[in-house]
Order: structure tokens, then C-alpha cells, then sequence
């Protein structure tokens, strides 16, 4: 058995700052905005709120290019803001986990500007800068935002590499005065009290773009592990990075507690089968149900006893779960978003809600590219029509996999610009916000907030949840996710029907009970009867067995 912490019973909510409440009117979130919204985050639930990056940056990537790390973005406030709402959070039993870029700087950070303007100055290896190859890139790696990784500078006509936008610097790890700076930053926000760190793209530090080797890098662990001596370790903060070439075997790596690296990873297995392998994901694959399963499953079983999951289904990164996994229409958006939360919120891990999930928030169809703002998509775009590729395929994607659709400001009411500003917000408002908001949500008992409300309280109250084995049933039903937790003597039973078909089936032989109750469905009338389940369409239930 695993030592127990605070963060295996606890849940995470995700804010995008820029897109979550605007105090002042600027048309833009902030930090006051944040904490005037405490108290609704608390009614939710949660333990823990990751604050998506507010540090001082020029936005290009929306605060993942950071030009100083222990100072606020002018937009969202100043750091009395930040102590402010650190303390507010605190009063309210809520921790703040903040996002560490550590991967690049903006190309506005002190460092590179010295970097930059004088080869001699140390901060120069700090980045990854190199001489041209009979005149050109030093090798063939692309960026993750479209084109080449490497940028001319042309005052000292060397390359330096930026594995997202020009504008993104990678940092040099193989620099150890640099990793030390960094480590002081670290310890700078740990001595404010926060209650963890998101990692960025943190398997990418270890690259070695010589050899073309960019995550999983040999160095990889070695950073991590010395990261964690220095900083975070001896403290009992959460800690989760991000980690997109993530395996099982990789991911224990970084969570079993022996070897002192993170709480826990995101993995995106299941969040990658829409997309044909080895292309890009802008290159739609039809969703695979039976592997969806399978993979949870994996994921579910392999870290069982040594490592610990996350569970998600959103951030600020990915299309809204409900628009993809789900069915948003009018008939079954309600519907499928509470199925979807069921079963990701019943698994073993520490699970994480991303700002408007919560309320079934849908992607997002802008008429025009104009309406757009996120780089990635952006880049994409220009590259696609200069290749030759057709419009409507470009959009298509983008309506599917956009980073737009999840940074849409939040709907708080059916006002003006959803109650989100009083001044036109820096990004359009998804026009269904008259009918999907808070305020509507926080009135229905049996609203899609109040099911998550519910299953969050299931997992504070039941440690079979938290703790136990978890067994997937009819493996290879075409549209049931089942499956059984079970610890001692508790045990749960989860059924849901992923379609818009009823479908009818008996319960697995090997399952004996004497009783059976029901602990939460997304029908008031849901059946008990086990020996003939009828599930509608996107019906969730979730059992107890003695
Ligand atoms: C991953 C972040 O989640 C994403 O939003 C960002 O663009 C890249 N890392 C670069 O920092």
C-alpha cells in the first residue's frame, strides 16, 4: 500500500486566467477577478486551483513566454494581487499550484536579451544558440508551432532554438547556473505559500537538439531528481508535469515516490487517438472507442501500486471534452457531460476539472480566422494555405482541435459578454453562453455543476475511490464503459452508456452481491435490477455492491 498524501483524495481545478473573470473592465481576467470567484470554487469542492501562468510576459503564447518569473503580467495585476488571493485561497482551505515554464523564457526575459546583444555575457549559454550549416538551420528540427526550430539571429548570424514560437527561447539545462536560477525562482513562490507546481512541457528539458533528441532526453531524470533536492522535495507541495511522450513505464518514473521526481503526470493517450499517428494533430482520426478503454485501463492498472494518474479530460490545450467525446446538442449535452465526468471521476487519480467543464462548455465555430487568436492555430493556418490545403479542411480542424475552444471567456450569466467583462473581451464569447452559465447551473439541483459537486463528494467520502483496484468490464462492448472499484470491503460499480442507443446487457457473472443501491445516476429513475441493465442513451450509474 502506498503512503497516503493529501493530494490522493483531492481535486484540482484549472484556471486560464486570461479567460476567467475581469474585475476591471479591461476586457481581459485578473487576479481580483479570480478571487472574487472563491467562493463559487468552493461550493464546487475543490482542493486546489492550477492558475495557468501570471507571471510578467509579453503574451505571446498567453503567459507561456514568461520575461520575468517573480513578477505579475501587467493585465492580470500586481503581486499584492497575487498575496491577496494566495491568502483568500488559504482562508478557504484551497491550495494554489502555479505553472512553471521551465522549458523557455520569452525572448523578452533579461537572460536573453543579454543573451542576445553580447555573445561574451554568461547568460549566452543559457539558450541554445549555433552556428549555421553551409548557411543554414543547423538541422532539420520543427518547431511545435509550425516551421523550423531554429531562429536567425542576425546581429550575431548564429541560430538559436525555439521549440514553440520564435518568440520562446529554449533554455540551455546542460547550464548549471542556470538550472540554479532557476531553482531560486522556484523556492521564491515556495516562500509564498503556494501549494504545488504544474510543469511545463517538462520532458522536453533534457533535449539535445544536436542530435535531433527533444523529450525523454538522458538527462531528463537526472534534472528532475536534482530539481527536487533542491527545491520542492522536502516540502508537501503537489507537483505534476506535463509530459506528452509519456508511457506507463516513463510515468512511474516520475511519480513512484523512490524516486524523489513529481506527485504525478499528465499522459495524453487517450487524449491522442483522434489523431492519425505520426501526422500532426491537426489530422483527424475517427475516435476508437474500444482503445479509448483500453487505454484508460492500461494506464489505470500499470501504476497501480507504484506511481499515481491524473484524470482529466481538459485544459487549456484541448478541444472541450463534451463537443468531442460527448454529444453537444441541445438533447444530450447535459446528458453526456455528466456521463463523461462519471466515468473519468470514478477512476484511481487525482482528478482535474478545467474552468467551464464544470458546466458543460462547448467548442467554438468563429465564421472567420480573423476571430482567432491562439499562435499555434494561427501558424498552422498561414502554413496550411501556403501549402496548397483547402480552407474549409484548415477550419474543420479547427473547430475540432483548436486551443480556442477551451479559452473562450467563462460563462458566468446570460449578461453582456456572459457576465465575463462589461468591455469586449480579448477573445469572442461562445454565443450558446445564453443558455450554458453558471447562474442557470447553480440554480438546478440537478445541473451539471451540481453532479460534479456530487462526485467530488463521493471521492471525499469513499476511499474505495481514492484507494481501490480497479477492474474494466465488457472490454469490447461497442458503447459501455464498466467497470468495478474495490477495496476491503467496499465496492462500486460504474455504468455508462457512451451513445445516443439504448443498449441492454447483463451484469458480468463474476460479480456476486447481496445488495445493491444506487449511488449517483444522471437519470432521476435509473434501474436496479443487475441481472438486466438497461442503459439510455448517455445514462451513467454508479452502484454500491455488498
Ligand atoms: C504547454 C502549454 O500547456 C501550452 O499552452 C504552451 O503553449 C506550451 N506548453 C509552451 O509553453
Amino acid at each position: 500500500m502506498i503512503e497516503k498524501k493529501w493530494w490522493h483524495n483531492s481535486v484540482v481545478y484549472q484556471i486560464y486566467p486570461r479567460s476567467f473573470m475581469d474585475s476591471n473592465n479591461d476586457g481581459i481576467g485578473d487576479l481580483k477577478g479570480i478571487t472574487s470567484k472563491l467562493d463559487y470554487l468552493k461550493e464546487l469542492g475543490i482542493d486546489v486551483i492550477w492558475l495557468s501562468p501570471v507571471y510578467k510576459s509579453p503574451n505571446d503564447d498567453n503567459g507561456y513566454d514568461i520575461s520575468d518569473y517573480k513578477d505579475i503580467m501587467d493585465e492580470f495585476g500586481k503581486m499584492e494581487d497575487m498575496e491577496r488571493l494566495l491568502k483568500e485561497a488559504n482562508d478557504r482551505g484551497i491550495k494554489i499550484l502555479m505553472d512553471l515554464v521551465l522549458n523557455h523564457t520569452s525572448d523578452e526575459h533579461e537572460w536573453f536579451k543579454e543573451a542576445k546583444s553580447n555573445k561574451d555575457s554568461k547568460y549566452r549559454d543559457y539558450y541554445v544558440f549555433r552556428k549555421p550549416v553551409e548557411g543554414k538551420e543547423p538541422n532539420d528540427l520543427g518547431s511545435i508551432f509550425s516551421g523550423s526550430a531554429w531562429e536567425l539571429d542576425e546581429d550575431s548570424n548564429e541560430y538559436y532554438l525555439h521549440l514553440f514560437s520564435k518568440k520562446q527561447p529554449d533554455l540551455n539545462w546542460e547550464n548549471e547556473d542556470m538550472r540554479n536560477e532557476l531553482y531560486n525562482m522556484i523556492n521564491f513562490w515556495i516562500n509564498k505559500g503556494v501549494g504545488g507546481f504544474r510543469l511545463d512541457v517538462i520532458d522536453l528539458v533534457g533535449k539535445q537538439p544536436d542530435k535531433c533528441i527533444t523529450n525523454n532526453g538522458p538527462k531528463l531524470h537526472e534534472y528532475i531528481k536534482e530539481m527536487n533536492s533542491k527545491t520542492f522535495g522536502d516540502k508537501d507541495l503537489l507537483t505534476v508535469g506535463e509530459t506528452w511522450g509519456a508511457t506507463p513505464e516513463i510515468a512511474k518514473l516520475y511519480s513512484n515516490p523512490d524516486e524523489n521526481e513529481l506527485s504525478m503526470v499528465f499522459q495524453f493517450e487517450h487524449i491522442s487517438l483522434d489523431e492519425i499517428p505520426g501526422k500532426s494533430k491537426w489530422d483527424l482520426a475517427p475516435l476508437d472507442f474500444i482503445k479509448l478503454k483500453k487505454v484508460f485501463e492500461k494506464w489505470q492498472t500499470e501504476l497501480k501500486n507504484d506511481g499515481w494518474n491524473s484524470l482529466f479530460w481538459n485544459n487549456h490545450d484541448l478541444p472541450r471534452i463534451v463537443s468531442r467525446w460527448g454529444n453537444d446538442s441541445n438533447e444530450y449535452r447535459e446528458l453526456s457531460a455528466k456521463m463523461l465526468a462519471t466515468v473519468l471521476h470514478m477512476q484511481k487519480g487525482t482528478p482535474y476539472i478545467y474552468q467551464g467543464e464544470e458546466i458543460g462548455m462547448t467548442n467554438v465555430k468563429f465564421d472567420t480566422i480573423k476571430d482567432y487568436k491562439d499562435i499555434e492555430l494561427l501558424n498552422m493556418y498561414k502554413d496550411r494555405i501556403a501549402n496548397g490545403y483547402d480552407e474549409k479542411e484548415i477550419m474543420k480542424s479547427i473547430y475540432a482541435k483548436g486551443r480556442d475552444n477551451a479559452r473562450t471567456p467563462m460563462h458566468w450569466d446570460e449578461s453582456e459578454n456572459a457576465g465575463f467583462s462589461k468591455a469586449n473581451p480579448w477573445i469572442k464569447v461562445n454565443p450558446n453562453y445564453k443558455y450554458i452559465n453558471v447562474r442557470k447551473n447553480l440554480e438546478n439541483e440537478n445541473s451539471i455543476f451540481n453532479h460534479y459537486k456530487k462526485l467530488i463528494k463521493i471521492r471525499k467520502s469513499m476511499d474505495v475511490v481514492v484507494y481501490g483496484n480497479f477492474n474494466l468490464l465488457y472490454k469490447n462492448h461497442k458503447s459501455i464503459f464498466a467497470y468495478t472499484r474495490e477495496l476491503n470491503k467496499e465496492r462500486i460499480l460504474v455504468v455508462a452508456n457512451f451513445y445516443d442507443k439504448k443498449e441492454e446487457f447483463m451484469l458480468d457473472k463474476s460479480i456476486k452481491y447481496n445488495e445493491v443501491s444506487i449511488l449517483l445516476s444522471n437519470y432521476s429513475d435509473s434501474g436496479k435490477n443487475l441481472d438486466k441493465i438497461t442503459l439510455r442513451p448517455y445514462e451513467a450509474i454508479i452502484y454500491t455492491l455488498k
